[in-house]
């Protein structure tokens, strides 16, 4: 077993394989929004926790999947009462959710028809997708925001998303043959790439 600072690395690196790097502007745009951006986040990880929860209602006789995702949802609830408790000590309302265009811009990718392996394949990278590119904003914030305090916070962010990015490829790897969720993780990289680049900047929203 490698030490855990070392997995976390190698999950970085793989995670810095994304196709198109954040637009360094983001972050400054972020740091003069960060009401916005505390409030997206919120709810972000919140869709993290439910979608888990979705996953584990629709393949309850996968037991893998199941085991592994269960404390997923513990994890992602915990998140979203760190970021809560945040807003709290600023005296800042939860805000509400706004409609999210990155996610919704990937929703189409995912198969409709096919086989249920498939269409698990694609549930599975999408969700991994979502860890991924979280993870890399997380890693901008780490790296380029002013306030200490906050760049830690958002450290532990960045790190605890780079495992669940390679938890449900693994969880993919399970399912399906290795050279199958390659291929298709790079049609997601490639088209996820595209929605990003369609996307305009703006620092109020985490993607
Ligand atoms: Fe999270
Ligand atoms: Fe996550």
């Amino acid at each position: 077993m490698k030490p855990e600072t070392e997995q976390i690395s190698g999950d970085l690196r793989n995670i810095l394989r994304l196709k198109l790097p954040t637009d360094p502007r983001w972050v400054d745009l972020a740091s003069i929004s960060l009401q916005d951006i505390l409030t997206d986040h919120a709810f972000c990880e919140q869709k993290a926790a439910t979608s888990c929860i979705s996953l584990i209602q629709q393949y309850p006789h996968k037991e893998a999947l199941v085991s592994e995702l269960a404390p997923i949802v513990t994890e992602e609830w915990g998140h979203f009462r760190m970021v809560l408790a945040e807003l709290q000590k600023r005296n800042l309302p939860l805000g509400r959710q706004r409609k999210d265009l990155y996610v919704n811009a990937l929703l189409p990718f995912l198969k409709k028809g096919g086989g249920e392996a498939e269409r698990l394949l694609d549930k599975l990278l999408f969700c991994a997708l979502i860890e991924a590119r979280s993870c890399e904003r997380f890693k901008r914030l780490s790296e380029g925001l002013d306030d200490p305090y906050l760049r830690s916070f958002y450290r532990k962010f960045m790190e605890s998303e780079a495992g669940h990015y390679t938890l449900f490829i693994n969880l993919a790897d399970m399912y399906m043959p290795k050279e199958q969720v390659r291929a298709r993780w790079q049609e997601w990289l490639a088209y996820e790439a595209e929605i990003v680049s369609g996307m305009e900047l703006r620092g109020d929203r985490m993607h």
